[in-house]
């Protein structure tokens, strides 16, 4: 992507504020803002005191050795990440403390106190010791959210070998190219895993894959759903056949601080996907540190991060981080709306959940289904909020804040990325004044800016990219066997100075808080203005009939692009429209009218279309790139990483023939 005009116009004002309570701040795990001055005077030392978090076998002689782009931290430390996330909490109280408290889709549960988590990790590893992996293998993962696939990934690392984890949302040939890039030689996978009570065959997705994965020698199969699958002898096995003669305990490889810990493949929404790689000692600091600080953590809490191990998200901060806390993670197999729309409240309930970290997608959702769902459930348990993913709507935030938080609940709103690999952006709950809409401020030894094209920074107030100055521990180190590529992405694009430049635009207020405006791929240039898809959409969200809206810039004959607006209305609006009560017209009239009033003439749509569904990643991102497809009359681009490809060949066909 090239990085064009220097800058992004900005509309959008958001004055709410809300301020930390002095209760939240006495109690709080980070209570002064001293903590960032003394990070930013010596980021090195701040760093290391992070790492001293973790037990090392052997202290590092260097804290970083910044060569950019290519850094190293913690040089010639020894540790182990599994290590550091199960075994040495075996010399505290937490033996006996619940590690993993899991439900699974059907409503089964099972909780792990760290002592069992290590007998059935060191049983794991044993167990794919015995199949040949090695230290510096790689091994792919495909399962679904249930205890075992957090086990493998620490199996993995205690073995020293590199862990690819690919969602079980993926088909057979997203999961073939994934093994063939990283040159797996071992894939752990379950029978299958559960949809909304469906069962996905990801035994079989994974035959289809691996028959066209030359370095594939055996297949690991954990049993979940129970329906019979098809075992080939000599490759496959199951792992609860080998486990009953597999040994419990055992070491954990000494690795090198900058030795590989896993990949993990980011499509982003285009191109082929690429393999992030992230290593151990920075990596694990990173995640110990922001988990801690981020979310307040408590040893009494039950942390519920909500994402899919599949995703960045869940490997720092339903494994790795909250593990090497010591901390109690919950990991639910479902869906939101499975077998009713209030699954995640009855979940917070039934633990007694006190720190939920979910998507703005989710929230979008929980907001079209209607605050009676998380009513009738009792969430007094919660504590703390937080979004991560895209840019959470400031009516999203509002909605969040009332109807989960009760009003009392901080929201951290955290900016960050799969090549980041820990939170950068996001308030410190204890002492972070909070605006809805905005990431606040980078966090402690984290150092962003928001420049122009050539990397200079940009008044207050006005938009630009969004980079980071310095290193940080969990940073990406490289693109998996494709350096050039890591340069050429994160490091080229705006020349001259050594700048991360992450793809999203972003803007800082008066008081220096960040409001990220979306990946700058999607901005929208109106008549030689460039307005960012999230202030156009957080306008029509502000509107009391809508739930979610994407925006996209149309080819115009004048103005260059016109704004054209998917819009998904709220459950009961829609059945009001249906019913005759207002017209179409009439809707969006009103709409139009609204997004003027909010942010001006300028981001008057052309046109606004009603849908039931936007086109979404696995992961929940809007693929607005195929609506602006719909829109211009186009073909459609590539579609593989769509999470319902049905969607948007529904769109199409109504967009053409008008029907809005
Ligand atoms: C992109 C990274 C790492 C978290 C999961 C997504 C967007 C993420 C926020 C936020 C605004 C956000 C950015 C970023 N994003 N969090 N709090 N506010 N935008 O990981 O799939 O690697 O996506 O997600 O555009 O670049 P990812």
């Amino acid at each position: 992507m090239a990085v064009r005009k220097a800058t992004i116009d900005t509309l959008l004002q958001e004055d709410r504020i809300f301020h930390p309570d002095t209760e939240f701040n006495r109690q709080a795990n980070v209570k002064h803002r001293e903590i960032y001055a003394e990070a930013r005077s010596n980021s090195r030392i701040f760093w290391a005191m992070q790492a001293e978090r973790l037990e090392w076998f052997q202290k590092w002689d260097q804290v970083v050795d910044w060569q950019p782009p290519f850094v190293k931290w913690f040089v010639n430390g020894k540790l182990n990440a599994c290590y550091n996330c199960v075994d040495r909490h075996l010399k505290t109280w937490r033996k006996n403390k619940a590690a993993i408290i899991f439900e699974g889709e059907p409503g089964d549960t099972r909780v792990l106190t760290y002592w069992d988590l290590w007998r059935e990790v060191t049983k794991f590893a044993n167990v794919l010791r015995d199949l040949g992996v090695q230290k510096g293998d790689r091994v792919a993962i495909y399962m679904p959210m249930i205890p075992e696939a957090a086990i493998a990934m620490l199996a993995c690392a205690r073995l020293g070998a590199a862990h690819s984890v690919v969602f079980g949302g993926f088909s057979p040939d997203s999961l073939r190219d994934r093994i063939n890039d990283a040159g797996a030689k071992l894939v752990i996978t379950t029978d299958g895993s559960w949809r909304r009570g469906k069962i996905v065959p990801l035994k079989k997705n994974t035959d289809l894959a691996v028959a066209e994965c030359p370095t594939i020698e055996k297949m690991l199969v954990v049993r979940r759903t129970g329906q019979e699958v098809s075992m080939q002898e000599g490759r496959d096995f199951w792992y609860h056949e080998l486990e009953v003669g597999a040994q419990v305990g055992g070491p954990c490889e000494e690795m090198d601080s900058e030795d590989m810990l896993f990949i993990l493949y980011t499509s982003g929404t285009t191109g082929k996907p690429k393999g992030v790689v992230h290593t151990t000692g920075g990596y694990l600091t990173g995640v110990a540190t922001t988990h801690h600080m981020i979310f307040d953590l408590k040893d009494s809490d039950v942390f519920w991060c909500t994402a899919d191990v599949g995703w960045i998200t869940g490997h720092s901060y339903v494994v790795y981080g909250p593990l090497a806390n010591g901390a109690t993670t919950l990991m639910f197999e479902g869906a939101p709306d499975w077998p009713e729309q209030d699954r995640f409240w009855a979940i917070v309930e039934r633990y007694g959940v006190n720190i939920l970290y979910t998507a703005p997608t989710a929230i979008r959702a929980f907001m079209k289904w209607g605050e009676q769902w998380p009513a009738r459930r009792d969430l007094s348990s919660l504590r703390l909020l937080g979004s991560v993913g895209e840019p959470i709507n400031p009516e999203a935030w509002m909605w969040y804040h009332k109807h989960i938080g009760g009003q009392r609940c901080p929201i951290v709103d955290t900016w960050w990325q799969t090549e980041t690999g820990m939170i950068l952006i996001s308030a410190l709950p204890g002492i972070t004044p909070l605006k809805p809409g905005s990431a606040t401020v980078p966090v402690p030894g984290v150092e962003a800016d928001v420049v122009d094209k050539n990397g200079n920074p940009v008044l207050l107030g006005k938009g630009g990219f969004l980079v980071l100055k310095e290193p940080w521990p969990a940073m990406m180190r490289t693109i998996y066997g494709d350096d050039q590529r890591y340069i050429d992405t994160y490091w080229n694009k705006i020349p001259g100075k050594w700048l991360y430049f992450a793809g999203d635009g972003a803007r800082r207020d008066y008081h220096n808080y960040y409001w990220i405006l979306g990946r700058v791929d999607d901005v929208i240039n109106v008549a030689g203005h460039r307005l960012s898809t999230m202030e156009v959409e957080s306008a029509f969200v502000d509107h009391p009939s809508v739930a979610e809206a994407a925006a996209i810039g149309k080819d115009h004959a004048i103005k260059g692009q016109a704004i054209s607006v998917f819009i998904t209305l709220k459950s009961s609006i829609s059945k009001e429209m249906d019913s005759g009560a207002k017209t179409r017209k009439e809707m969006q009239d009103e709409l139009k009218a609204h997004v003027v009033r909010k942010i001006g003439a300028i981001a008057r749509p052309d046109d606004v279309f009603f849908t039931a569904e936007l086109p979404k990643t696995r992961s929940g991102k809007i693929m607005r790139r195929l609506l602006r497809d719909i829109a211009e009359g186009r073909a459609l681009g590539d579609t593989t990483t769509l999470a319902d490809p049905a969607v948007i060949a529904e769109l199409k066909n109504r967009y053409e023939a008008k029907e809005s």
